[in-house]
């Protein structure tokens, strides 16, 4: 199921706050805890935002809070299951339709399943894979000869501090973030003579919806510390107007995936030492 809206530009009044109309961007997940702040923070900087994620109404909504926050700002949205070609189809031809092209793509829906590895029924793992990898693939390969018609466009994929650093319980959503980031680079240098970049953005843990309640408790066990969406979002666009192509995001995480690169066994005695903890949870 799916549906493409289209909502009217409202008419800016005169003491609207200044609005930089940078982008022509397209959001995945947007009904999302980091989606929904990623959306605020776009459509501040954009004249034309495409919303997608599955709930319809949630949609709906979302829009019609931006379109009224953000005169100058056109916005419409495309419900539909991600993991699903047709849809994809549908979020081509409705970036297509717009008249402008697109600039911007943030591959931002994603999921997770919690728990030990061979637990994980067959169904999950391959929802898990089609949601956090192949739907980001195939979504910026449809999209791309758009973003390519740009002067210069940017493709986000948000990944995890999971997509650098493998840990229990969370396999096969590593699996998937560290195959995107694999991905984003190859495509990066495919087309670093085009006027596309490409972009990985890695968070840490952060206070949303795919930390059920065992995650929470086990990261408030472990200390870890989690980030608000919106402290994350906010550091979306200047990364995307700066010249990394990586954003790990938070202290000591930066640390750890710097020694799980050169010195791997210090991370796996470390994990080693929290698994008992880990295992609780499952
Ligand atoms: N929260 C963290 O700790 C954390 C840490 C690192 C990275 N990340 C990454 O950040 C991104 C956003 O996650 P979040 O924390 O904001 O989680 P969230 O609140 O659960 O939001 C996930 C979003 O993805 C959408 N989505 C899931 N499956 C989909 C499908 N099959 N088709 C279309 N849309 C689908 C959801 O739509 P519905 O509303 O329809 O379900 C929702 O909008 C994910 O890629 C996640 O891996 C999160």
């Amino acid at each position: 199921m799916s549906a493409v809206h289209n909502q009217a530009q409202h008419h800016a009044p005169h003491h609207a706050p200044q609005h930089k109309a940078v982008y022509k961007a397209v959001l995945s997940g947007a009904t999302g805890g980091i989606g929904r702040a990623m959306a605020l923070e776009l459509a501040a900087q954009s004249s034309h935002l495409v919303l997608l994620g599955r709930n319809a109404a949630e949609l709906a909504a979302l829009a019609e809070m931006l379109s009224r926050k953000f005169p100058v700002l056109t916005v419409s949205h495309c419900a539909g299951d991600l993991s699903q070609m047709d849809y994809q189809n549908q979020v081509l031809k409705h970036c297509e339709s717009l008249g402008t092209g697109i600039n911007l793509l943030v591959n931002n829906a994603g999921a997770n399943a919690f728990g030990p590895a061979e637990a994980q029924s067959p169904q999950t793992v391959a929802q898990l894979v089609q949601v956090n990898l192949i739907a980001p693939i195939q979504l910026t390969q449809l999209l791309l000869p758009l973003l390519k018609k740009q002067v210069q466009s940017t493709v986000v994929q948000v990944g995890s501090i999971f997509g650098y650093i493998g840990y229990p319980g969370n396999s096969v959503y590593c699996g998937t973030k560290f195959g995107l980031r694999g991905y984003s680079q190859a495509l990066r240098r495919e087309l670093a003579n085009s006027s596309v970049r490409v972009k990985y953005f890695a968070p840490r843990a952060t206070k949303t919806a795919i930390n059920h309640g065992a995650v929470d408790k086990l990261n408030a066990e472990l200390k870890v510390q989690r980030d608000t969406p919106e402290a994350v979002a906010i550091q979306l666009i200047p990364f995307i107007q700066s010249s990394k192509h990586e954003l790990k995001i938070g202290f000591p995480e930066k640390l750890f995936v710097f020694l799980n690169q050169l010195f791997p066994g210090v991370n796996d005695k470390a994990i080693r030492g929290q698994l008992p903890t880990i295992q609780k949870y499952f």
